[in-house]
């Protein structure tokens, strides 16, 4: 079922608790960290997220973005959100997983294969599970879902269409174990990375490419150190706006109420985001120079390694199988067994 937001609904709901006097007392400015920059899909659910907060909050509260990692690596942000230190953060869901390890599931290759199975599951009863799972394990608490679109790999050097093509390049991957496995199942050892540094990588040539959606390539302006594109679409991106689960507590159960119905209606900008402007973004890449193809056999090779080397490697981490099957009966696929 699809979770759309109805802003008449959260806006009878600012009026109720203002009416009712429930409201919370300190006016408060939510720093948010962005990983990347503006034109992102991040910055879609970023902005959706403070002029729905300012509206339901009647202008007490507002939120600022600090784009592009200004405030460190998206994996150290999760860190400082978990002592309070640092209010919210938005980030891909791979740079949550090492400290809340069963959000894997949403990492593991060819798992979510559209836009519609990502809302399915991060609007559902899993996303809610999961959603638990970072209060308990990182202190942090996911308020909206940013669905940023497949990752597809960049390279400086040659075109890549087959698994045998990755020979000899050099991959950057975000510090995560299921992506690093995912490429040595395509028989390459990829090096991981902190995002905040994967520009100056690229440009420097320490690395000859790296994986993310259209969008995202875009808004980082990849293209100025990136030529070549293959479609390997290994992951349906999504990149979580998480708040400190200790700044949630300290606000009033009226403060609380709208911050989660101002992530919803982030969660509805990000997919609308998304569903208007892949397509031309996709196009501006190609205007900027970099040459889009599809790996042959419609990723069938890659798909094959990846899913039979890397899924029962994560079985115990995400959680059990069942936790994968749950996630594929969710959205109409066939279970694995163990
Ligand atoms: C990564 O590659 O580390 C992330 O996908 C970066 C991002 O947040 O876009």
């Amino acid at each position: 079922m699809k979770h759309f937001y109805k802003l008449s609904s959260a806006l009878m709901l600012s009026a109720a608790l203002t009416v009712s006097g429930i409201s919370g007392v300190a006016a408060k400015n939510f720093k948010i960290a962005v990983g990347d920059s503006g034109g992102s899909s991040q910055e879609a659910t970023g902005l959706g997220f403070k002029k729905a907060l300012e509206e339901l909050s009647g202008g007490k509260h507002t939120a600022t973005l600090f784009l592009n990692g200004q405030l460190g690596s998206e994996q150290d942000t999760v860190n400082e959100a978990a002592i309070g230190t640092l209010d919210m953060s938005l980030l891909a869901i791979n740079n949550v997983t090492p400290f809340s390890p069963t959000v894997g599931v949403f990492t593991l290759p060819y798992v979510i294969l559209s836009l519609e199975d990502a809302e399915k599951l991060t609007q559902g009863p899993i996303g809610q599970e999961l959603t638990e799972n970072t209060i308990n394990d990182a202190g942090v608490r996911i308020i909206a879902w940013t669905y940023t679109g497949f990752r597809v790999l960049t390279n400086s050097k040659k075109p890549v269409k087959s698994v045998a093509d990755l020979e000899g390049l050099v991959i950057r991957v975000p510090k995560n174990e299921i992506m690093i496995d995912t490429y040595k199942s395509w028989g390459i050892s990829p090096t991981p990375m902190a995002w905040s540094e994967t520009f100056a990588g690229l440009q420097t040539k320490v690395v000859d490419g790296q994986d993310n959606p259209y969008t995202t390539i875009n808004a980082m302006k990849f293209y100025e150190v990136q030529k070549y594109v293959t479609n390997i679409r290994y992951i349906f991106s999504i990149e979580p706006l998480i708040i400190s689960e200790q700044v949630f507590q300290e606000l009033s159960a009226a403060d609380q109420e709208i911050i989660l119905e101002a992530g919803k209606a982030a969660t509805a900008a990000s997919a609308a985001f998304l569903r208007e402007k892949e397509a031309e973004i996709k196009n501006i890449l190609i205007e900027k120079g970099m040459e889009i193809s599809d790996p042959e056999n419609n990723e069938a090779e890659f798909i094959e390694l990846a899913t039979t080397a890397v899924w029962p490697k994560f079985y115990e981490s995400i959680g059990g199988v069942e936790k994968l099957n749950a996630v594929l009966a969710e959205i109409g696929r066939d279970p694995v067994s163990e």
